[in-house]
């Protein structure tokens, strides 16, 4: 496995999974451009690269605008003379209810999480096919996306969304060679610290210790760096046949999800009205109703802790 020669843009890579992502781009050969709204983070990531004999540059700016994204493109030919990976990992959480949820707080994370996600890969995808880079798309989707979870209506809707978008991309940029693909990562991070069911490991992780079995097996529940091989691979010559893919990583575990099909298909002549419906639904359905939200099982006696 080798990057060298290749050059990455990594959004919201000044700390947690992008700034595992950035490192391990960095480690495999590509120059990497690193973005965040925190300069001082963005500065330190450059620094920790460069530190490990890599090379990197930092753009201060808020993923979700066009300019923005225009910014990070014209970095990385300018610094660096290419553009061969981009992955979009820029993100924020704004997470309540839907009937507490302010319109500020739905517009935020769709800003920065979906038209992010468009506006940088638009911008990335334009520069691969006109200068006929094989490039690779990679785009940040969550557990949520997949499976709706309580409190994240604006969360839910951007990361299904980024998915609904990479099966898309998939489609129109085969010819050009440009894969685009979604992880769907779980880690400790300053997203996830917070959560009372996995204060364990971030405990453990914080000691520098292991993570307890039950959380990297079970649970697919590790560290950033246990994220950032997956995002090296696909960015990687060897996933060039891997396209339009949404593949889940965390911990000790990987998982290729599927995409939606029909469970049930049936056909009426005449088509399918009210009273059709009510007379046959149950019958046609029988147990195929789909389940919705994410299965957590029950933390062993041992891994408990108070909720703050
Ligand atoms: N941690 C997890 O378990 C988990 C699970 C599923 C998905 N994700 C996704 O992974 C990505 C990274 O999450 P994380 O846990 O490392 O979060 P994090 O909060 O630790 O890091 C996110 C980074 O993005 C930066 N950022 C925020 N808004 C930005 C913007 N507009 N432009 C540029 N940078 C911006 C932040 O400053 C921060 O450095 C997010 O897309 C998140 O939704 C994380």
């Amino acid at each position: 496995m080798s990057l060298d020669g290749k050059v990455a843009i990594v959004t919201g890579s000044g700390r947690g999974l992008g700034l595992a992502y950035a490192q391990e781009l960095a480690r495999q050969g590509a120059r990497v451009v690193v973005n965040d709204v925190d300069a001082a983070t963005a500065a330190e990531a450059v620094a920790s690269i460069e530190r490990e004999g890599g090379q990197a540059v930092a753009v201060v700016a808020p993923v979700g605008s066009s300019e923005t994204a225009k910014e990070l493109v014209r970095t990385a030919v300018d610094t660096y003379g290419r553009l061969d990976i981009l992955v979009t990992n820029a993100g924020v959480l704004r997470d309540t209810v839907l009937w507490k949820m302010s319109d500020e707080a739905f517009d935020t994370v769709i800003d920065v999480h979906l038209r992010g996600t468009f506006t940088c890969v638009r911008e990335a995808a334009t520069y691969m096919r006109e200068n006929e880079i094989a490039g690779r798309i990679i785009c940040i989707g969550s557990p949520t996306g997949q499976r709706g979870n309580f409190g994240q209506t604006n969360y839910a809707a951007a990361k299904a969304g980024i998915v609904g978008m990479v099966r898309t991309w998939a489609l129109e940029l085969k010819k050009a060679g440009i894969t685009a693909n979604a992880v769907i990562p779980v880690a400790a991070t300053a997203m996830t610290a917070t959560l009372p069911y996995f204060a364990a490991a971030v405990e453990a992780d914080a000691a520098g210790e292991p993570m307890p079995a039950f959380y990297r097996h079970d649970l697919g529940f590790g560290t950033s760096d246990d994220v950032s091989g997956l995002i090296a691979f696909l960015a990687s010559d060897a996933a060039a046949n891997v396209s339009g893919q949404a593949i889940g990583v965390g911990g000790d575990r990987i998982q290729l999800w599927s995409h939606p099909e029909p469970v049930v298909t049936a056909y009426r002549e005449g088509g399918w009205s009210a009273e059709a419906l009510e007379a046959e639904f149950a019958d046609l359905v029988g147990d195929n109703l789909q389940s919705v939200g994410e299965r957590f099982p029950a933390l062993p006696d041992e891994l408990q802790r108070p909720r703050p």
